[in-house]
């Protein structure tokens, strides 16, 4: 997903071309304001935490863009790119490392399982909005 700070800087090409040039499959995409209760369902393993109230003004302070990848590995592999939380920590080279500063604005978020993945997946999508398509001649691309 990308947060409202990534949207309002036109980071949402940027982001989906490193998914897509590392070989990922877009099977859901859409951009949209995010009501209160998905919000708090997304991060609620964070309810209790002291910085929660802001992160939820921060979600919830403009449009999301909300992705759901395919691919080998894909959970790992996107938050191997996406980098560290905090972006002044985070590595060159990585999504948050290129592109943030503070971990109240760090740009993306990522599931960290593929477990949550698919709970989150749940909270956001119908699954009739996961498009199930092949690339042509997938064996040029895959192994
Ligand atoms: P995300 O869920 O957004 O992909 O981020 P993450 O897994 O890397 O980090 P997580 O621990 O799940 O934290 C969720 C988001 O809360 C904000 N945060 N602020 N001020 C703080 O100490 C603090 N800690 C976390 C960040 O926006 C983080 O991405
Ligand atoms: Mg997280």
């Amino acid at each position: 997903m990308v947060k409202p700070d990534g949207v309002q800087r036109g980071l949402i090409g940027e982001i989906i071309s490193r998914f897509e040039a590392k070989g990922l499959k877009l099977a859901a995409a859409k951009l949209e304001h995010l009501p209160e209760e998905r919000v708090v369902e997304q991060y609620r393993e964070h309810l209790e935490k002291p910085f929660f109230p802001g992160l939820k003004a921060y979600i919830m302070g403009g449009p999301c863009f909300l992705m759901v990848w395919e691919g080998k590995e894909v959970v790992a592999v996107v938050r191997m790119m996406i980098g560290a939380t905090n972006p002044a920590e985070a590595a060159p080279g990585s999504i948050r490392g290129d592109f943030g500063l503070d971990i109240g604005r760090n740009v993306v978020h990522a599931s960290d399982s593929p477990t949550s993945a698919m709970r989150e997946i749940a909270i956001h999508f119908e699954p009739a909005g996961l498009i199930d398509y092949s690339k042509i001649d997938e064996s040029v691309l895959y192994e």
